[in-house]
């Protein structure tokens, strides 16, 4: 998958998008024909066990990163840029993405941010590394927002197109109402992917953890594929059971 096979998506099939974390992941969404990788600051919460996403350093990101690319042949991988990593400096903004896909091996990176990050993504395209928008809720700004509610304003339009202008390659939505969303995708030439923005979006992204059912609880707009936290207790609890009664190892399982 390339950045101009993503946009060629728009109006003709639907863009599925995941997170990953992790090396074996990677290999199975990879496997699975997923369209786009993230590897989101969701690691924060979602691996790393932090409150919210704002902790979350290059180098974790990085760590995780390399993992992933580790583990992906076809679809488009794109990083995650953590918070306080690309709002400070514009030069220290493109040095850490060049990290990212440097290092990292992402083809890109994606930016929380509206019209005050634009010097900074131009720089970055200036840096040929193409960036992914990403507005609506945006975790990163959490306090400032006041918590993660669904955002209704109709301003997210203007900041959509002055993004696009500004050459991003395609727009995570997040928590946008339907119809905003609706509003948004068609008033873009460059994809939009969802989450929690419904149907009308050029793709959909989750978090991978959400939908196979490891993380304790998900947000409304999620869908269970799987229950895995569920399947892994009973599969360790089985073990510690085998183990306990003498049970595991059997002569099959062990070198004579
Ligand atoms: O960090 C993340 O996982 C994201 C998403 C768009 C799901 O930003």
């Amino acid at each position: 998958m390339t950045i101009p096979e993503i946009q060629r998506m728009k109006g003709e099939k639907k863009i599925t998008a995941l997170t990953c974390y992790d090396f074996q992941m990677a290999k199975i969404l990879d496997k699975a024909g997923v369209d786009i990788v993230l590897v989101g600051d969701s690691l924060g919460m979602v691996v790393l066990g932090y409150e919210n996403t704002l902790p979350v350093t290059m180098e974790e990101m990085l760590h995780h990163l390399k993992a992933v690319k580790r583990g992906i042949k076809n679809a488009l991988l794109v990083g995650d840029m953590p918070f306080m990593s690309y709002k400070v400096d514009i030069k220290d903004s493109v040095y850490n993405a060049g990290r990212m896909t440097k290092e990292g091996g992402a083809s890109a990176v994606k930016l929380e941010g509206g019209i005050e990050i634009i010097p900074t993504i131009k720089a970055m395209l200036d840096a040929d590394i193409p960036v992914m928008g990403h507005i609506g809720l945006r975790p990163q700004a959490i306090h400032k927002m006041g918590g993660y509610k669904v955002q209704r304003d109709e301003g997210l339009i203007e900041e959509a197109k002055a993004l696009e202008e500004a050459g991003i390659f395609s727009l995570v939505l997040e928590c946008i109402p339907g119809s905003l969303a609706k509003k948004i995708t068609e008033s873009l030439k460059i994809p939009t992917i969802g989450i929690g923005s419904g149907i009308y979006c050029d793709g959909q992204i989750l978090v991978l953890n959400d939908i196979i059912g490891l993380t304790e609880r998900s947000p409304k707009f999620v869908r269970r594929y799987l229950n895995m936290k569920d399947e892994i207790s009973n599969a360790i609890e089985r073990f510690i059971e085998d183990v306990s009664k003498g049970d595991f190892p059997k002569k099959e399982e062990s070198y004579e």
